[in-house]
């Protein structure tokens, strides 16, 4: 069986989710909040210790101010009534992307950051205003001249995933294939699976059937 320490997940789907049964983008991202509550509590069950959510991309700024900001205050809310409860629960907040938001958001994420950097449960890395090329293109930028110093080992130092091990599998619910600017050289070696169901719809039962397919996976690496 595959041990399983880290699982990344594209949350899609929010938005068609919304339209399509509440007539609103928004409220599908309101749902889709109550779909990662669940998924964080099944992750502990499953004894993974790296939680990896692609919250909002470097590409997401081109949608509509009123979504920008719905999000936004969605994540703010949540993060000043929750940040407790999970610091209780001994989870770890990590932000990956830049954080270049309002001088109160900024100040809050530091601050979440800050209170459970010790926590050891469950590391929940939250990827906000991320985009994978321009993680990679800073962490070239970082290296130094000096070619030697250009391998494998020293690249991964200046991504913002340094010191987390690669996701062992990565999930795209809302039934499109692609990895949108998303972990693309942390997930070289990543099982990968797509599902049909949209983000809000996803459930404890079908992240556990994942889970469950996962561990009977033989990953070769290359290897025969
Ligand atoms: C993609 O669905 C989803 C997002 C861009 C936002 C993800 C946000 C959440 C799950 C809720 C908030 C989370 C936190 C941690 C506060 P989409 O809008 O692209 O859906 P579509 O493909 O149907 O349009």
């Amino acid at each position: 069986m595959n041990p399983l320490k880290h699982v990344a997940i594209i949350m899609d789907g929010n938005g068609r989710w919304g339209l399509k049964n509440k007539k609103s983008r928004n409220a599908g991202h309101k749902e889709g909040l109550n779909t990662v509550e669940k998924i964080i509590k099944t992750s502990i069950k499953n004894k993974i210790k790296y939680l990896t959510l692609y919250a909002f991309s470097t590409e997401n700024w081109k949608r509509p101010k009123k979504e920008i900001n719905f999000l936004f205050d969605l994540l703010e809310n949540f993060l000043v009534n929750r940040i407790d409860e999970l610091h209780e629960k001994n989870i770890k907040l990590k932000i990956i992307g830049v954080k270049n938001f309002s001088t109160k958001l900024n100040k809050l994420l530091n601050y979440s950051e800050k209170k459970t950097i010790k926590n050891t449960k469950l590391q929940i890395n939250l990827a906000l205003n991320y985009g994978s090329k321009f993680e990679l293109i800073n962490a070239f930028k970082s290296l130094n001249k000096n070619k030697e110093n250009i391998n494998e080992k020293n690249l991964s130092k200046y991504l913002q995933t340094n010191n987390i091990p690669d996701p062992d599998l990565l999930i795209r619910t809302g039934n499109t294939k692609r990895l949108s600017n998303f972990l693309l050289w942390q997930l070289a070696y990543s099982e990968i699976f797509f599902e049909k169901k949209l983000w809000p719809e996803f459930s404890e039962k079908d992240y556990n059937r994942i889970i469950k397919k996962f561990k009977n996976i033989k990953r070769n690496y290359g290897n025969i």
